[in-house]
């Protein structure tokens, strides 16, 4: 499963590349609305530092599919074509989605409650489908459950998609997914900061630094020795 996150903050950014194995990073116009300043400074600030290479995700706004074609050549123009065009997963969205895949722009299926949405966005070629676990929750229903029906919706139809599980609210969602393979998950920092905040975690480090350092010295390390 890769791990993305899901925030357009940079240094939020920053420090998750530092310490974790990020394969990329989602934003959606509530995030970058959050930091205030214009949104392609914000992009194009996060596209510089993670390069080419990873994985970008931006969305369109425009409500009509001409808008949204419109919104998605501008977003390959300023970021890149490999930039993924977060298209809402709506009647209008589809019928962009379907010219913006044959036109070979890569297409993330947005605003997905539904796995019948998901089905239409992989049909329109969108390659990843954006389910949102934990507002599929707060409504009552269960966005694991959501997640793993269009996992095998496009495992059993073998249609080339797959799932960015989004909108989680702790790590348990994020291991359930990672537990089921889907394709990948965008997290917030401060849920991707929870998978290793244990206090049993770090007082097992501390330990071991304190027994060495009984055999060694305050402050030796293995390089020291
Ligand atoms: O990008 C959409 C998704 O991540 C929404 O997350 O936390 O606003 O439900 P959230």
């Amino acid at each position: 499963m890769k791990l993305l996150i899901d925030h357009a903050d940079i240094g939020r950014i920053r420090k998750a590349y530092q310490y974790y194995p990020m394969d990329g990073v989602t934003t959606n116009p509530s995030i970058l609305a959050a930091t205030g300043r214009k949104p392609f400074d914000v992009l194009r600030e996060i596209r510089d530092f993670i390069g080419p290479e990873g994985e970008l995700h931006a969305q369109v706004i425009a409500r009509d599919k001409d808008g949204m074609i419109r919104d998605a050549h501008r977003i390959a123009e300023v970021l890149g074509m490999e930039t993924w065009v977060k298209i809402p997963s709506v009647p209008e969205g589809f019928a962009a989605m379907r010219e913006l895949s044959a036109e070979g722009l890569n297409i993330t299926a947005t605003a997905i409650y539904t796995p019948m949405q998901a089905y239409l966005a992989a049909k329109s070629g969108a390659k990843y489908a954006a389910v949102y676990v934990n507002r599929i929750d707060n409504m009552g229903f269960n966005g694991i459950g959501v997640a793993k029906e269009v996992h095998d919706i496009y495992r059993n139809n073998g249609m080339d998609a797959g799932l960015l599980c989004a909108s989680f609210k702790n790590s348990q969602q994020v291991l359930e997914l990672a537990k089921y393979g889907v394709k990948a998950a965008t997290v917030g920092p401060d849920v991707i900061e929870s998978f290793v905040k244990n206090a049993a975690i770090t007082s097992a480090v501390e330990d071991f630094i304190r027994d060495f350092e009984k055999l060694t010295g305050p402050g030796k390390t293995m390089s020291d020795c």
